[in-house]
């Protein structure tokens, strides 16, 4: 088991800018990183979830992108980073000027590695493990969601629950670059990219990538 999971962040990744959006730096794993060579059952064997946190995925990426180019979207409000992975979205949101930032992942890694993905930023953000989903959304004036349609269940249940959110009022923001659950006839497309990944996750290097927003 790992005991110090902040250690262990920072002895299995490399600080690095991802590349579609650089003025952020984030521990993240590489082929350079033991954790990269790693298999899902050796990982479970040291009592470690899949990381997803040790990457910026396409969607993430994408969405860090818009805020950090349309930094009026969240500039002194009130944003929730749903799903939050290293933290990308929120260190972006919170660099664009929001005036609170809230991320939520239910993997407790990821709240270590946002804590030490702020710090090395500058920037502060809030954490919470809780499963939002088991309740209506908390209010917040901008709820952004990166990358979550890449499984049927999680993906309709999202949608749903960031529904009611917008519903309630909030504005919505998705990254997504075309996942299989994504539903693209319901949401509206603001900014689409080229976004650089690693054929590690992905099946090509450059994933076209999408910012979407609920009407
Ligand atoms: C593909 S990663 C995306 C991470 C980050 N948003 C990004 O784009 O780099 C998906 C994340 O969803 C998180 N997740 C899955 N179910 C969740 C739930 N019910 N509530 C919050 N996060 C969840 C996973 O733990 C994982 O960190």
């Amino acid at each position: 088991m790992i005991a110090d999971r902040a250690q262990f962040i920072r002895d299995n990744t490399r600080l690095q800018a991802p590349p579609h959006a650089p003025e952020l730096v984030l521990h993240l794993a590489d082929e350079i990183t033991p954790i990269w060579r790693l298999t899902e059952e050796e990982l479970g064997e040291i009592g470690l979830p899949p990381p997803f946190w040790a990457f910026a995925w396409a969607g993430g990426q994408a969405l860090a992108r818009y805020l950090l180019d349309h930094p009026d979207l969240v500039r002194g409000k009130r944003v929730l980073d749903f799903a939050s992975g290293s933290g990308i979205v929120a260190i972006a949101a919170r660099m664009a000027g929001a005036a609170q930032v809230l991320a939520n992942d239910i993997d407790a890694f990821c709240g270590a590695a946002l804590e030490a993905n702020a710090q090395a930023n500058g920037v502060d953000v809030a954490f919470t493990a809780a499963n939002l989903l088991d309740a209506p959304p908390p209010a917040f004036d901008v709820i952004c969601a990166g990358d979550i349609c890449y499984e049927k269940p999680l993906a309709e249940r999202v949608l749903a629950w960031l529904q009611s959110a917008r519903d309630a009022g909030a504005a919505i923001l998705v990254g997504d670059p075309g996942r299989t659950y994504f539903p693209r006839d319901r949401l509206v497309k603001l900014a689409e990219y080229q976004v650089p990944t690693t054929r590690e996750l992905e099946d090509m290097e450059v994933k076209k990538t999408g910012v979407w927003v609920f009407p």
